[in-house]
């Protein structure tokens, strides 16, 4: 069966004040469904990997509020690490620990912090991924791009691997993390390439055996905190290696090497899917009618002539009141507010980084 593990880390500055290094944005109802984000991503995956096969990788300062989210979680399969390592790292620390526990482990990993929707399509995508990589593929999951994005990987598609279990399954022929605003333009031309989607499936084995061919003192540094892990020592082995681990992403550490190596696959998605990763994006997965506001909260206290994109946030429980402004973003917390613009949402992670005490 698959683990599924959540590499849940990254304050998701550009949220602030809504995400706070404190409490960050996986554990926010950004949609107001009730349910957090992180919430959101157990309920998709449980019924495809089951309670006690779930795993998440957090930050030693958000285990609590993980396990206070989700009751179910069981306490060996709440990863803690030391400081954030960045996500190659934390997949990783998952990967060794799932080998040791089962030689033949298949595992998923799931961003904490998308919004998706159709259950049933990300339900067969994530089936045809496992059994694409049982065939000891790492498995991508490609998003229809709408537009020349910097923020995604880019994956080129190849020949059909000709999997019968796995009939849309095809290879990578190049995989791209983060290109350049040219270099988006020119790969959306072409029609050939997809987004990553963030999740990747693969066998623990092989995920590792392809990080010790690419950053083998990465690979080697978690397989001795994996090795003392279920033991006592494991805090003592802890302190001294972790903080020596390379940072760096799944993507450069592996997709990018291992595409040229032809051991990329990739799964297209049948469903809806969103990197919440800023206001804006936020904004549009709110419904609003032409000319109203769009608010995240209590409606009741937002009070505007006409407003034409913008959102609103009343987080504190105070009325706002918005005049003659287009566009605004305004976000009011208890003890921070944040007025900005919608085109200028990407950049609220430069001013948050500005301020010397951490809020
Ligand atoms: N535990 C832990 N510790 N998790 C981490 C850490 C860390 O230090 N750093 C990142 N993560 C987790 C994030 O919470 C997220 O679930 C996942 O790893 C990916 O990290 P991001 O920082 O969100 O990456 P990204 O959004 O810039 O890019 C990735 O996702 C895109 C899709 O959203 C890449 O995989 C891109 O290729 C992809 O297009
Ligand atoms: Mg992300």
């Amino acid at each position: 069966g698959l683990w599924a593990v959540v590499p849940a880390g990254g304050a998701g500055t550009r949220l602030w004040p809504l995400s706070r290094e404190s409490y960050p944005k996986f554990l926010l109802d950004l949609t107001g469904s009730g349910r957090t984000l992180l919430q959101s991503t157990w309920d998709r995956l449980l019924p495809l990997a089951g309670s006690s096969r779930m795993m998440i990788v957090t930050g030693q300062a958000h285990t609590k509020g993980v396990s206070d989210q989700l009751p179910e979680l069981l306490a060996s399969n709440i990863l803690a690490e030391p400081s954030p390592k960045e996500s190659m790292a934390a997949i990783g620390l998952a990967a060794a620990v799932l080998r040791r526990r089962d030689p033949e482990a298949v595992l998923g990993s799931f961003a904490a912090d998308h919004i998706i929707s159709g259950r049933d399509g990300f339900e067969s995508a994530v089936t045809e991924a496992v059994e694409t990589a049982k065939a000891g593929y790492l498995v991508t999951i490609g998003i229809a791009p709408s537009h020349p994005s910097t923020g995604f990987g880019y994956i080129k598609l190849g020949e059909s691997l000709e999997l019968e279990r796995a009939p849309n399954a095809r290879r990578v022929t190049e995989f791209k993390e983060k290109p350049d605003a040219r270099t988006a333009s020119a790969y959306l031309s072409t029609g050939e390439y997809r987004w990553n989607g963030g999740m990747f499936v693969v066998k623990a084995q092989v995920l590792l055996e392809l990080l010790r061919r690419s950053v083998p003192e990465l690979h080697d540094g978690l397989d001795r905190i994996a090795a003392a892990w279920d033991t006592p020592s494991r805090q003592t082995i802890l302190s001294e290696i972790w903080p020596t681990l390379p940072k760096i992403a799944i993507d450069h550490a592996v997709a990018e090497p291992a595409a040229k190596l032809g051991k990329v696959a990739v799964v297209p998605a049948t469903f809806g899917w969103d990197d919440v990763g800023d206001f804006a994006s936020l904004a549009d997965l709110i419904p609003a009618e032409e000319g109203e506001a769009r608010v995240l909260g209590d409606s009741r206290l937002v009070i505007t002539e006409s407003q034409a994109g913008g959102l609103i946030v009343p987080a504190a429980g105070r009325p706002i009141a918005c005049l003659g402004v287009d566009d605004v973003v305004v976000v009011d917390t208890p003890d921070a507010l944040l007025i900005t613009t919608r085109a200028r949402s990407q950049d609220v992670k430069k001013i948050v980084g500005k301020t010397k005490k951490t809020y």
